[in-house]
């Protein structure tokens, strides 16, 4: 068996010069496909915060595929951190920056009781402004960040420093 953090880029189909010259775009649509990557890579994020959170928070949308199989794993249950626009009631909004403009994510207000702790993942950090924004809303939300869980963590683009003060753990670490 090949060490999980070779085992995790290389599951990735990988694209030269995609979404420009020069970036070697990680696409973990290949990943989630494998079931032995795919199995191995969530029990291995489900063992690193094991008894440590309440609740799985996944963003949409790659986080979604990533949050079921942890609660499953755990036994909790799911919180989907949505693209803004989806949800009918109530909601807290974060605007983030994106290469090109900006996004903005919500979740429902008061569903999920103050101080329950939440295990924040999504598929990969890159600037880490997806990620940031999503703690600013369990902090609105009065939820505790108990961690952060990625596939691939990619290096250089300040997301780990962006995210400081939480824990973060990311199965593999690339350059771009
Ligand atoms: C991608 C990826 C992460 C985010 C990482 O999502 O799935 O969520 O970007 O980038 P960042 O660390 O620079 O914020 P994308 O916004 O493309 O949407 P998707 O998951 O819905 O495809
Ligand atoms: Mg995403």
């Amino acid at each position: 068996f090949l060490p999980l953090e070779e085992q995790i880029p290389s599951a990735c189909a990988q694209i030269q010069d995609y979404p420009k010259e020069g970036i070697l775009f990680y696409d973990v649509t290949t990943l989630f496909a494998n079931p032995e990557v795919f199995r191995r890579a969530m029990d291995e994020l489900a063992a690193r915060f094991e008894g440590q959170f309440d609740i799985v928070a996944g963003v949409e949308a790659r986080g979604f595929l990533m949050a079921s199989a942890l609660a499953y794993i755990a036994g909790t249950g799911v919180m989907t951190v949505r693209k803004a626009g989806k949800l009918p009631r109530d909601t807290y909004m974060k605007e983030y920056e994106l290469e090109y403009g900006s996004a903005a994510i919500e979740i429902h207000k008061e569903d999920i009781p103050a101080g329950t702790r939440v295990m924040l993942v999504d598929d990969l950090l890159a600037t880490g402004g997806t990620l940031e924004a999503a703690t600013h809303l369990m902090k609105m939300a009065d939820l505790e960040v108990a961690g952060i869980g990625v596939l691939l963590e990619l290096e250089g683009l300040g997301g780990r420093e962006l995210l400081a003060g939480n824990r973060v753990e990311a199965l593999a670490l690339v350059s771009e």
